[in-house]
């Protein structure tokens, strides 16, 4: 299993964050988006061989997601799924945004923050959204919402690959993604609640970070 296997290699420095399901579907997701962004037309109307290029990319994308998704890891996904429901952390959280006093305090972020929650549901429904109107303006042979929802969704995952890769505080999450595990120091002051959750440890860190 992931977990032991992660426990042998690593000793007791890092704790599984991300099985190979997740690990998987993301990164699929990944390429495939570079991939239909390699192969954009820039008119509906315009080289069929890149249009066809660029469908079967998007298609790759969410089929092959489909397919790890549900022959996957589904414990691990419901999981996941839970994790990223709004809570009390996440009202707490605005809460302390303007709160004064006790309610100034950090609040202990379980797997996910308010931010990755948000980020998280709008690459969502903005790959849902250009997948139906890429098909739409296929189908039409005209140029709708198709480029704006794009520029959009890039804005989001600007801010995403960002946290993932320059910012000094979140990039060890990235380990996470490409390896499975991230350090548990660093999760026990970015994440305390989960992982209380998955690797309950005496130690609790007594700063833990105050926002997303
Ligand atoms: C995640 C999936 C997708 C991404 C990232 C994506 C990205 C893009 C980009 C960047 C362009 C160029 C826009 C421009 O010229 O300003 C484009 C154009 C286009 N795409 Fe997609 N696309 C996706 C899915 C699809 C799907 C599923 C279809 C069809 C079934 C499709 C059909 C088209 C068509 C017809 C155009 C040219 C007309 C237009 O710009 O609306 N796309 N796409
Ligand atoms: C080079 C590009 C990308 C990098 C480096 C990257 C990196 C990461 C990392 C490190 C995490 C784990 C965060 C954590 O454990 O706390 C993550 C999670 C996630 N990624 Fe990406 N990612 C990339 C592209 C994408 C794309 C294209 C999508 C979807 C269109 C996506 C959607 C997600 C989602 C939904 C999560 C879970 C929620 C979150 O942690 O924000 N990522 N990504």
């Amino acid at each position: 299993m992931d977990q032991e296997s992660q426990q042998g290699k690593d000793g007791q420095r890092f704790v599984e964050r991300h099985g190979r399901t997740q690990r998987l579907a993301h990164w699929w997701v990944t390429v495939f988006f570079a991939a239909a962004i390699l192969t954009a037309p820039g008119d509906a109307r315009g080289h069929t061989a890149v249009l066809v290029a660029h469908v079967l990319a998007a298609t790759a994308l969410i089929v092959g997601a489909l397919v790890v998704l549900l022959g996957g890891d589904r414990q691990a996904l419901a999981a996941d799924l839970r994790a990223l429901r709004f809570d009390d952390t996440d009202r707490a959280w605005v809460r302390s945004l303007r709160g004064k006093g006790a309610e100034s305090r950090p609040v202990r972020w379980g797997k996910f923050n308010t931010g990755q929650k948000v980020t998280a549901r709008a690459l969502l429904v903005l790959v849902v959204a250009l997948l139906l109107s890429g098909a739409f303006d296929a189908i039409s042979g005209s140029k709708t919402i198709h480029p704006p929802l794009f520029a959009a969704t890039m804005l989001v995952l600007a801010g995403h690959v960002f946290m993932a890769v320059v910012n000094p505080s979140t990039r060890p999450a990235l380990r996470g993604m490409v390896r499975g595990s991230v350090d548990r120091a660093w999760a026990r002051h970015h994440h305390p609640a989960w992982l209380d959750e998955v690797d309950p440890d005496p130690g609790s860190d007594p700063d833990p970070v105050p926002g997303p």
